[in-house]
């Protein structure tokens, strides 16, 4: 028989006693008691030291004055003093100036591919690629231009908004609510456009008279030949690339009603200079990016 087991006499009991069944007298280990004891101290010590206890609108600051909100400031203007002087080099460079110097070009594509995840995402598509009324900024076709100086100019100013006295700023009239242009006269004239860039047009009668209907309404924003103005921000109608539609109903919609895509501006409060060079940056160098006048 095993003897691990004493026999019960050998323990202390609490003299609690029912129906022969009776209870032990077995305390907790001292040590465990001490380790016990300590963390209820420091526990108390810590809901003073540090912001514990909530109250109706916030809670107890703790007497080290210490919070997340300062921890995450002290970090970011640790963060913003490391990069201050390669944001200045950023800021003061000519702006063509940029491309040549591999340090600060990597940091400006880096840092703007940041700010355009948070600042451009939204209009423009994650990836850049755009929408509807939106244009791609991945590939060659510029609305306003695709340089550096463009793309600065655009971005810091914005287009067609009322926050910004320099924004870029076109108005294509709106020919059918407004009366400049018949029914019949605009349905040849989107025939005509639809076959600027090689489609099918929906009646291949109308489109001579379109031409004729071009030329005197919309050659002055388009060009003659259809490939568009970027001063003014006339999209080239020959390339296939649609910031609106290229089918006949879309062409039509833009014909009678006009667009007028608006794009808020980023220089001012928004973004600084240098973050607005470090997303132009970024942009340029997309794929559709264009070489200065001057190089
Ligand atoms: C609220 C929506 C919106 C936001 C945000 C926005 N854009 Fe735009 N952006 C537009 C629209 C709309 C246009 C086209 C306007 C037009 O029809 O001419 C445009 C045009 C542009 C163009 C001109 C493209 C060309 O072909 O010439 C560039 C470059 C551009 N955006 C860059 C940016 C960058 C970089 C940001 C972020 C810093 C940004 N946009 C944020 C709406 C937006
Ligand atoms: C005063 C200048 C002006 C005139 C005149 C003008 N347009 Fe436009 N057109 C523009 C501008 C600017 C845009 C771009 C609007 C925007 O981005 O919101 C545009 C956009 C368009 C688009 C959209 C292209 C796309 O990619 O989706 C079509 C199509 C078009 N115009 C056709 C015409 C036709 C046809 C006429 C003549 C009946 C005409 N436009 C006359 C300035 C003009």
């Amino acid at each position: 028989m095993s003897d691990h087991k004493k026999p019960d006499q050998d323990y202390e009991t609490t003299g609690h006693e029912w129906d022969g069944i009776r209870e032990y007298n077995k305390p907790l280990p001292k040590w465990w008691l001490m380790v016990f004891y300590a963390t209820i101290i420091w526990g108390v010590g810590y809901t003073i030291a540090y912001p514990a206890w909530p109250g109706v609108k916030s809670a107890t600051a703790g007497v080290l004055g210490w919070s997340t909100r300062a921890d995450v400031a002290a970090e970011i203007e640790a963060q913003e003093t490391t990069l201050a002087p390669i944001n200045d080099r950023l800021a003061s460079v000519e702006l063509t100036a940029i491309a040549g110097d591999p340090e600060l070009s990597n940091y400006a594509i880096n840092a703007g591919g940041a700010v355009f995840r948070t600042f451009c995402a939204q209009c423009h598509g994650s990836g850049a690629a755009g929408a509807k009324g939106y244009p791609n900024l991945l590939d060659d076709d510029w609305l306003w231009g695709g340089t550096m100086e463009d793309i600065h100019t655009t971005i810091s100013h914005g287009i067609r908004n009322e926050q910004d006295d320099e924004a870029r700023y076109s108005e294509m009239p709106a020919f059918g609510r407004d009366g400049l242009l018949e029914p019949e006269q605009i349905d040849q004239v989107v025939n005509y456009v639809m076959t600027l860039s090689g489609e099918t047009p929906a009646d291949a009668e109308l489109v001579q008279a379109g031409a004729a209907v071009f030329a005197d309404n919309c050659a002055a924003c388009h060009a003659e030949d259809g490939t568009g103005d970027r001063s003014q921000g006339a999209p080239n109608l020959t390339d296939a690339i649609w910031l609106y539609g290229g089918d006949f109903g879309t062409i039509r919609e833009t014909v009678v009603n006009a667009r007028f895509g608006v794009m808020p501006p980023m220089g001012g409060a928004r973004l600084s200079e240098a973050e607005i060079r470090a997303v132009a940056t970024y942009v340029h160098g997309l794929g559709g990016g264009e070489a200065d006048a001057a190089e």
